[in-house]
């Protein structure tokens, strides 16, 4: 697939911010927290399933720009434990539109070499979604390009108690369960998608500072990025915006600055009303 700057016309109005980008400090994982759906659909005077609806096209976009950037890991946060508590018709719509989503997207993602896998209790999902899903994960497991990992009936909280139960049970069936000392290493080579690296960058849409049981354990050391857009509306510049933004993030893991300048470069004016980052400023030590 062709990367970003090549189908990139000078007169596009990303073409100054994907230019801006330095090539060789991309985040390697991104995750995102799709949120504003709802408030979308209210703002419009629909229905909330109308605010799903029209957050699959920046899915589908930013899968894109990932892939054409170079970046290695996406995370999407599609479907929560918590989020059962919502009406009955919200959730089933919810389920059909990612059957829609794989349906649609698959000879996209075999053409851009886009790998897909799921996490969370993927068992307790509706057959029909499951067998969607294993289809496109089996389809795709081939691709070595981008890997887009679903969260679907995700819980950070979960996930590390998934972990520490499979642990367990390893030492359960090996006798080891006496001398069983749990740590770092052992808690995360059990977490769904051990092989993947910690995200580096973390996006929420919709303005709300809150982690919402997202990769409670991955995220230690990520860098926030929240901004007002809601997610029907975040497109490639808000993406692009956020990856600069980071860019200029001094990451330190608790220690000291490496003296490496953080990138310092300008944001371009932006359009008002939408993309800016309201914890733009925040410096993790
Ligand atoms: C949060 O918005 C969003 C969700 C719970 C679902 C995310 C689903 C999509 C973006 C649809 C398509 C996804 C895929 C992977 C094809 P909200 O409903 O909580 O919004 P609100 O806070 O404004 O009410």
């Amino acid at each position: 697939m062709k990367a970003l700057l090549e189908v990139l016309e000078p007169g596009d109005p990303d073409w100054e911010l994907a230019h801006a980008i330095d090539p060789s400090r991309l985040p390697a994982h991104i995750a995102i927290i799709m949120d504003g759906n709802g408030r979308w659909a209210g703002r419009r005077h629909l229905p909330r399933v109308a605010g799903h609806q029209a957050g699959v096209a920046p899915v589908r976009a930013t899968v894109e720009t990932c892939a054409r950037l170079g970046v290695k890991v996406l995370t999407l946060y599609a479907f929560s434990v918590e989020n059962w508590k919502r009406p009955r018709a919200e959730v089933e719509t919810l389920w059909r539109l990612l059957r829609y989503y794989l349906r649609q997207e698959l000879p996209d993602l075999q053409k851009n070499d886009v790998r897909l896998q799921a996490i969370g209790r993927l068992d307790a999902l509706p057959d029909a979604v499951r067998r969607e899903l294993d289809f496109v994960i089996d389809a795709t497991s081939a691709n070595r390009g981008l890997l887009v990992n679903l969260a679907i009936n995700y819980g950070g909280r979960a996930e590390i108690v998934d972990a520490v139960n499979a642990i367990l049970e390893m030492a359960r069936l090996d006798g080891s369960i006496g001398s069983l000392r749990l740590d770092e290493e052992s808690i995360g080579a059990n977490l769904y998608a051990n092989a993947c690296p910690d995200p580096d960058l973390l996006i929420r849409t919709s303005g709300e500072m809150r982690i919402s049981n997202f990769l409670l354990w991955q995220i230690a050391y990520a860098e926030l990025y929240v901004t007002g857009t809601l997610w029907p509306d975040f497109c490639r510049r808000d993406l692009l915006r956020a990856i600069l933004e980071y860019q200029k993030r001094d990451r330190r893991y608790g220690g000291l600055s490496t003296g490496l300048p953080a990138r310092s470069t300008e944001l371009p004016a932006q359009p008002t009303g939408s993309g800016e980052p309201l914890v733009g400023a925040l410096r993790p030590s």
